[in-house]
């Protein structure tokens, strides 16, 4: 068990952000799910959970320490912390003591509120996701005609790293998800034209985006350069 927590930061630097979120979301989802049952088995039947308990005491350890070290592991990698995470983070480190307690001496308020409060801290999760997604809607109908009258570079940048191009699949919608290696925009102290340049022959793991021309160029450009903080 000690040897696992100590290869889990060896493991984590091999991983990409991608991919340990993909497994935080799974173990999150065993967590969820063994709380459940033994929720359930306390509430009907506390010799059963004696055995349940006894049988996923390793597993368990093994999904709580995943479950905890690649959720702080995102928590670094994040440039900033929303309101909805910290409260999602106080639910999940208040459950925990509760959980242990409720379970271990068979207080069924104290057990079911603990899993309560994870299945709200979930809930939150989700809610956060869906207020990213929500954040992404772009107006489609844009002028894309420099020169003539309500053109905006800016929200034809925005369109075409939104929705057109697929920038987001590496930066995010909002320039920060550095996945894939991708550096947090926001960040950037890139300038219009070294932008261009770095879109138009791509960088490292950043393919070239060959075909597009100076107005969508400096369309991008300039949405990226008001990205930055
Ligand atoms: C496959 C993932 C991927 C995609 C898709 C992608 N990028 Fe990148 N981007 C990267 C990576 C990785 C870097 C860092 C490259 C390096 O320095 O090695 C980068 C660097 C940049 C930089 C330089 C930032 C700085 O401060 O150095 C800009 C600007 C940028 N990308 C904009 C874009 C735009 C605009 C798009 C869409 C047209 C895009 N990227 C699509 C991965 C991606």
């Amino acid at each position: 068990m000690q040897l696992f927590t100590l290869l889990l930061p060896i493991l984590f630097s091999v991983m990409s952000y991608a991919s340990i979120k993909t497994a935080h979301l799974i173990v999150v989802n065993i967590f969820l799910l063994i709380y459940l049952v033994k929720l359930g088995l306390l509430l009907l039947n506390s010799k059963k959970l004696e055995v349940f308990t006894k049988a996923f005491r390793i597993p368990e350890m093994l999904v709580s320490v995943l479950f905890l070290a690649s959720g702080g592991y995102m928590l670094t990698e994040k440039p900033e912390v929303s309101t909805l995470q910290i409260v999602k983070l106080i639910l999940v480190f208040a459950s925990i003591p509760m959980a242990v307690v409720g379970f271990k001496k068979k207080i069924k308020t104290l057990a079911a509120l603990s899993v309560l409060m994870i299945v709200a801290a979930y809930g939150l999760a989700e809610m956060n996701k869906k207020a990213q997604t929500r954040k992404k809607d772009v107006a489609t109908e844009v002028n894309r005609i420099p020169g003539t009258e309500g053109y905006s570079a800016e929200a034809h940048g925005e369109l075409l790293y939104q929705k057109q191009l697929n920038c987001v699949s590496c930066h995010g919608p909002q320039g920060d998800a550095m996945i894939a290696g991708a550096p947090n925009l926001k960040k950037s102290v890139l300038t219009e034209s070294e932008i261009i340049g770095v879109v138009r022959h791509g960088r490292g793991m950043m393919p070239p985006y060959k075909d597009l021309n100076e107005e969508e160029l400096k369309a991008l450009a300039v949405y990226v350069k008001n990205l930055q903080l």
